[in-house]
């Protein structure tokens, strides 16, 4: 009898196996050999690959437009092509809205209010209402301290630049501190010195969050790509640490400003005028969020302010640093860059009255290629993805990808397609002016309505490191010429190892 039964349970699985493995097939789409039971994420799991590069692997692997592949059990459908990725993100936005990644309403406060999560109307309602705080006329409001810690980095490195000398930096490092800094002060509206206090608070709760440990791999991973185990670890009471940390900050510093009448000009205060007036006002010298005698529903509850606030810290905090430091290591290896954006910093300086304004950035055009190249070999994100929210017919072919089917684009794949980016793995700055590219392809902070909605910040953030770096120091490269080597491990793009470059003292202009 009990070997009848094993016999009995052994044929199910293999049937099962045989079934959930050969979803590509029966539905007649190309598809990648999967590996049982992993599928994709078998590198991941190994430690070989970081998500990011294992699909980027896949990517390379094949010459078809889609590709059906398995996240572990989990059919999804790999796009390889530019202007279809472009398409479902854009285009045909109506069936792919959401990411796919909504785990669970009851218990995981993300899903419940957090924008990358969202589904739907209640994400179109939480973009349309957060928005504003993005607008180039906010950001000028909270340019003065983005730019003070830029001036801290500066001091930084000039104090351990003594007598003139040269030295060995690790930028990862360097921009890593300057990106947490310009976080606290400009997202959860604190003001740390992570350069000459190492050990504060929020730069605690960051190390949490980056600890490159097995857990968080695949937490990391389930967040991204599989949402029912990640609600099956949450159900096991496997709580995260950093997100309830950074939680418990936000909420002492809205009740500190709420008892002291404190305002200041940064993305806590707007969605706290969020809260207590029913949006966050379009005129940009108006960051009072003092509530009005009108009792206004409040649209948003303490714990879905802290929820975006950590969202925007994660989403933001890598890639930014990623490609300030990426960038100052590729300007090192290509001394001709290197001057021509030294001399476009200078230049726009010196347009205006050599003043250190948001005007003057702006102005900083060489300098826009160069994070452009960056962003387009390295993208912060190396994936993008989407769930397909109703049944969509193939264009050019009988083929339908199914509702709920997960939808990955391999950004880093597509960035280094040499049918989209001719030489591919050269950093070459100027083929955004010679049309060496294919703009269909070039989407480094995604496309359509759920592109990154804080493109300008980001970009603003990375070019007031680069500059402040390139108007005080020459950066050199200490070894000969070499490739960033992708880690292992963590959803954005980082750099395996260090990234060292070696600065030396410029002659400051009076207010770099
Ligand atoms: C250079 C820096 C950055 C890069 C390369 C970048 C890239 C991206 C990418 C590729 C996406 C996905 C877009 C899509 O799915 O179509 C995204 C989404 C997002 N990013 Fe950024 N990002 C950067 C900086 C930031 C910063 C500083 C913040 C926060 C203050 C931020 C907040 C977000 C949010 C909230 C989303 C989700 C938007 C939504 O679902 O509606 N990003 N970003």
């Amino acid at each position: 009898m009990f070997l009848l039964l094993l016999t009995i349970a052994c044929a199910l699985a293999i049937f099962y196996i045989k079934w959930t493995y050969t979803y590509w097939q029966r539905k007649g789409f190309p598809y990648h050999e999967p590996k049982i039971p992993f599928g994709v994420l078998d590198a991941v799991r190994r430690r070989k690959a970081s998500l990011g590069t294992a699909i980027y692997d896949v990517y390379r692997s094949n010459k078809d437009k889609v590709l059906g592949i398995y996240l572990i059990t989990r059919p999804a459908l790999l796009v390889r092509d530019a202007q279809l990725a472009r398409d479902i993100l854009s285009k045909d936005f109506e069936s792919f809205h959401d990411r796919g990644i909504h785990v669970d309403d009851e218990e995981d406060p993300q899903s419940r209010g957090g924008i990358f999560f969202l589904k739907g109307r209640d994400w179109r309602s939480l973009r349309i209402k957060l928005a504003p705080s993005f607008t180039s006329g906010k950001l000028k409001g909270m340019f003065d301290k983005i730019e003070d810690v830029g001036d801290r980095m500066v001091n930084f490195l000039n104090n351990q630049l003594t007598d003139g000398g040269v030295k060995e930096f690790e930028m990862k490092h360097v921009m890593g501190t300057y990106a947490i800094d310009i976080i606290a002060s400009v997202i959860f509206g604190l003001d740390v010195n992570s350069f000459v206090e190492p050990s504060n608070e929020i730069l605690n709760v960051s190390r949490k969050v980056n600890e490159p440990t097995l857990g968080s791999v695949v937490r990391g991973t389930c967040q991204f790509l599989y949402p029912s185990l990640e609600k099956l670890f949450i159900r096991l009471g496997w709580r995260e640490e950093a997100p309830n940390m950074m939680r418990e900050i936000v909420k002492r510093t809205i009740e500190m400003r709420e008892e002291q009448n404190i305002s200041r000009k940064d993305m806590l205060q707007l969605l706290m005028q969020l809260r207590n007036k029913g949006q966050i006002s379009v005129d940009d010298n108006d960051w009072s969020a003092k509530a009005t005698d009108k009792i206004v529903p409040k649209p948003m509850s303490i714990e879905v302010i802290a929820t975006n606030l950590f969202l925007f810290y994660v989403a933001g905090y890598e890639t930014t640093a990623t490609v300030a430091s990426f960038t100052a290591f590729e300007l090192a290896q290509s001394p001709i860059a290197m001057a021509k954006a030294q001399l476009d910093v200078r230049a726009a300086l010196a347009k205006h009255d050599n003043e250190f304004t948001y005007a003057a950035v702006q102005d900083m055009k060489y300098l826009d290629l160069c994070i452009m190249e960056t962003t387009r070999k390295y993208p912060g994100l190396p994936i993008l993805n989407r769930q397909c929210t109703q049944d969509y017919p193939l264009p050019d072919s009988d083929l339908v990808i199914k509702c709920g089917t997960p939808i990955i684009i391999s950004l880093l794949g597509i960035h280094r397609d040499e049918k989209y980016f001719p030489d591919p793995m050269l950093w070459e700055p100027e083929r955004f002016l010679n049309g060496k590219y294919e703009s269909a392809a070039y989407m480094p902070f995604g496309a359509g309505p759920r592109h990154c909605i804080a493109q300008r910040l980001g970009r603003i953030i990375v070019k007031v490191a680069l500059a402040k770096l390139l108007l005080n120091f020459n950066v050199e490269l200490n070894s000969e010429r070499k490739e960033i080597e992708i880690a292992n491990f963590g959803v954005p793009i980082m750099a395996k190892g260090g990234i060292n470059v070696r600065l030396s003292k410029q002659n400051p202009t009076p207010s770099a």
